[in-house]
Order: C-alpha cells, then sequence, then structure tokens
C-alpha cells in the first residue's frame, strides 16, 4: 500500500517548497564529480511533480539554485547553468501535458543569456496553465528579495503612494517575487541539514518544517507522501492554544 492512500486528502498543503540538497554528497559517495548527483537530482524533480499531481497540489517551489551558489567552482556552476537550460527544455512537453506553469522567483536578470531565455520561453508557453505552479528559485536568497522590497517600500513612501502607517503584512507580501502566491504551509529539506540558508524567511512564518536525512538524488514520491503524514500529524496553532482550534473545527 503507498503511503498516498493513507493522507487525508481535506488537508493537504497547497504549497510545499522544497530544499534540495545533497546531490554533491550522493555523487562523492558513488564516486562521482559533483554534477552527476545535481544529473540525477532531475529524476528527483520528477518524481516530486507526479506526487503533486496526485496530490493536487497548487505551488511547488524548489531551491535550485541560490545567490550563494555562484561561489561554487566554475565547472559546477556552468554544469549547473548548463543542466538547468537542458531539463527546462526537455521538460516543457511534459509541462504541456500536464498543463503546469513554470514561474521563477529570483534575480533572473543575473542569470546567464542561455539560461535566462530557456526560462522566459518556458515561462510565456505556460503562463495560462492552472493544474500547478512550478516556481523554480534561481538565483534566489530572501535576504535579497527583502531588502529589494524595504527599498521598493522606502520609494513609494517617499513618492507619497501610501504613509509609513499603511505598511501591513499583506503589502509586505505583495513587494515580494512571490507575491500572488499563497505561503508555503509545508517546507521540506534533504540531506539531514537543519538550516533554512536563506529561503522564503518571510513567507515560511507559519510553515511546517519537514528534515529528511535522503539525499535529494534518492527522494522518491513516498518520501514526499511521508513528508505530507508528518505535516498532517501536526497541529497548526498559528500562536493560538489547542482548544481554540479544535473549538473552531
Ligand atoms: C544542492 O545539493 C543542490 C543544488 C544546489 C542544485 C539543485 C539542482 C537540481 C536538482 C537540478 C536541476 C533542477 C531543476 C528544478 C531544473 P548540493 O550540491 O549542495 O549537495 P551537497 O550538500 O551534498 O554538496
Amino acid at each position: 500500500m503507498s503511503l498516498l492512500d493513507k493522507i487525508d486528502r481535506q488537508n493537504t498543503p497547497k504549497h510545499i517548497a522544497i530544499i534540495m540538497d545533497g546531490n554533491g554528497r550522493w555523487a562523492k559517495k558513488q564516486g562521482h564529480m559533483r554534477l552527476y548527483g545535481h544529473n540525477f537530482g532531475v529524476e528527483s524533480v520528477r518524481n516530486v511533480l507526479k506526487a503533486a499531481k496526485e496530490l493536487n497540489l497548487k505551488h511547488l517551489t524548489l531551491y535550485a539554485f541560490s545567490t550563494e551558489n555562484w561561489n561554487r567552482p566554475k565547472e559546477e556552476v556552468d554544469g549547473l547553468m548548463d543542466l538547468l537550460v537542458k531539463t527546462i527544455s526537455g521538460e516543457l512537453p511534459k509541462l504541456h501535458e500536464n498543463k503546469v506553469r513554470l514561474r521563477a522567483i529570483g534575480d533572473i536578470e543575473g542569470l546567464p543569456e542561455a539560461c535566462r531565455n530557456e526560462l522566459q520561453e518556458a515561462m510565456e508557453q505556460t503562463k495560462n496553465y492552472e493544474n500547478l505552479d512550478l516556481i523554480l528559485a534561481l538565483n534566489y536568497s530572501s535576504r535579497w528579495e527583502i531588502k529589494n522590497a524595504v527599498k521598493k517600500i522606502a520609494k513609494e513612501v517617499k513618492d507619497g503612494i501610501y504613509t509609513e502607517n499603511e505598511i501591513t503584512d499583506d503589502l509586505i507580501s505583495d513587494h515580494l517575487t512571490t507575491k500572488g502566491i499563497s505561503d508555503p504551509e509545508l517546507l521540506i529539506r534533504t540531506s539531514g541539514e537543519h538550516r533554512i540558508s536563506n529561503f522564503l524567511l518571510w513567507q515560511i512564518a507559519y510553515c511546517e518544517l519537514h528534515f529528511t536525512p535522503v539525499l535529494w538524488p534518492d527522494f522518491t514520491q513516498e518520501d514526499l507522501y511521508k513528508a505530507v503524514l508528518d505535516y498532517q500529524s501536526r497541529e497548526r496553532r498559528f500562536g493560538m492554544v489547542s482548544e481554540q482550534i479544535t473549538k473552531s473545527l
């Protein structure tokens, strides 16, 4: 029996975010270069997309390349960019078939031209699909995103568009790259690390965190279902007490 059968379909997260970690260690364990692990990581992306379809997920955000990742050896960075181009163009027919909209968050202008073009073309072709948003965090960091939002808000206050007293949580959310996308209810990090690594810091205020020792290239559909079952075993209190939650059900 698949773990999928144990999932309560009335209480599934609508947005799952994943820090895909452990590709390098996975490759090293097999005696290969790090890029070998990234290549296998693409199969895990396919696995989570299949699981997302089964769960009727609305948004899946994958941390594919952080602003800090530029500090990796040039060979690895170039390889990752090539892999992104190859994967986006290779998977495009599947995105069409499943009516998946590709979106991106991060400093897209800072990506190499080939990668930016491939991404923009795929986003344009899929922009009207509504089954699932596949959101790639590329050249992304949360502090970069928050800093930009603060700059924009400061300018808009200066220009008299609104006053500082009118700055609300919603207004801040609307100035982030995730504007219009509901916050994730579940964040998964693979590879046994227990860190957030500058990912969606504002958006995960009330998110449930699931850490698994599984290295990303080994991550299966069942691992995603396991994370959802873990999520369903939690009581989400949003700062209230347990009795208030039970009463409002
Ligand atoms: C982290 O593992 C993984 C990455 C920085 C890249 C993830 C990219 C992919 C899976 C390929 C393309 C994906 C898409 C969505 C098109 P790591 O290298 O930090 O592993 P380590 O911690 O073991 O060194």
